[in-house]
């Protein structure tokens, strides 16, 4: 039997987030509801920010409480601080993220805080996750360069990995935020991160700037790692990380891993369906784009 390797499907958060023109709620839901049926068994919908910092974001609340949930999806939301994790307690998401970064520039910018006083945000959320029972993952951006610091040693991205996991988080997900990183600056950060957390528990999350992102995620998978974010139809971005394009398309992931072998259980015609849809949505907004 060939090895599993998940994809976690952030199209619905991460693509869906840099659009510009406000898409509507219910046009979010009818793509969730696809990728519900394609076999993924984890799918980020919704991020309880501050929606004037991501205004496309506002609707999170809406789109958890209009979906159709599968029983063996856990959606998940964002959650930068208390008031994040209140949001999406009260919407009943079924897992929550934080999401530090590993330079100082990054993590001023998209969160305004400094990594300690991130660090300070984040540990109450973890705590009130594990006292509702909510399993809460750690992001970490910026893991090989910063949009505005520069490159990012191995050693920082493991310190910050090392504390996101000392909080209780049950994975951490390593961002090439800008999407311009090398496999070899790849396999130094993992093996860096893999002194400071267990292997089983990292996930990667690659931006495809460069279009280097298939080779990253291979020489990931080198390093013992099996699971990787993806963004149907390859939308997105970060609106703090400028330049930076979207996720690594769902599709081309879930077509090369089963070249290499490796099984996703996810079914290419619903993908090719919901890559068309969310596809269809950039630019359907309801605001100036
Ligand atoms: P701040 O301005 O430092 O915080 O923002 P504040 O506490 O002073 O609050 C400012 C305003 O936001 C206040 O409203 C608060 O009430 C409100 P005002 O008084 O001005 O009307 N507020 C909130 N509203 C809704 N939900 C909340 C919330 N918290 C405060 N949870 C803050 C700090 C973290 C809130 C802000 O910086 C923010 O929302 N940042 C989010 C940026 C973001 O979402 N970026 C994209 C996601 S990260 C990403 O894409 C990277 C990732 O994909 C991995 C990778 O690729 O590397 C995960
Ligand atoms: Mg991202």
């Amino acid at each position: 039997m060939s090895e599993t390797v998940e994809l976690f499907e952030v199209g619905p958060r991460d693509g869906l987030q840099n659009e510009k023109a406000l898409i509507s709620a219910q046009d979010k839901i009818a793509l969730v509801n696809l990728l519900s049926t394609a076999g993924f068994t984890r799918i980020e919908v919704a991020s309880f920010v501050s929606p004037k910092w991501v205004p496309q974001m506002a609707t999170s609340a809406e789109v958890l409480a209009g979906i159709a949930r599968a029983p063996s999806v856990s959606y998940a939301a964002l959650t930068p601080n208390m008031r994040g994790f209140d949001g999406a307690m009260s919407a009943r998401a079924d897992e929550v993220a934080i999401f530090g970064s590993a330079s100082e520039g990054f993590s001023k910018a998209n969160i305004n805080a400094s990594i300690a006083d991130s660090l300070e945000r984040f540990a109450p959320v973890a705590a009130a996750a594990k006292a509702h029972g909510i399993p809460v993952r750690g992001y970490i951006s910026c893991t090989i360069n910063c949009p505005y610091d520069g490159p990012t040693s191995p050693e920082q991205s493991a310190r910050i990995a090392k504390a996101l996991h000392d909080m209780g988080c049950y994975e951490l997900s390593l961002g090439d935020t800008t999407g311009h990183a090398y496999p070899d600056e790849i396999t130094a950060m993992l093996r860096a991160v893999k002194a400071a957390a267990p292997k089983a528990k990292l996930a990667g999350h690659y931006h495809d700037t460069s279009g280097r992102a298939l080779a990253n995620i291979e020489a990931s998978l080198a390093e013992g790692v099996r699971v990787f974010d993806t963004s149907i139809g390859g939308l997105g971005g970060c609106p703090y990380a400028p330049g930076a394009l979207g996720n690594v398309a769902t599709e081309s992931v879930a077509a090369r891993l089963e070249t290499l072998g490796y099984t996703t259980n996810l079914n290419p015609a619903v993908l090719e369906r919901a890559a068309k849809m969310a596809l269809g949505l950039r630019g359907k907004g309801q605001g100036d784009v």
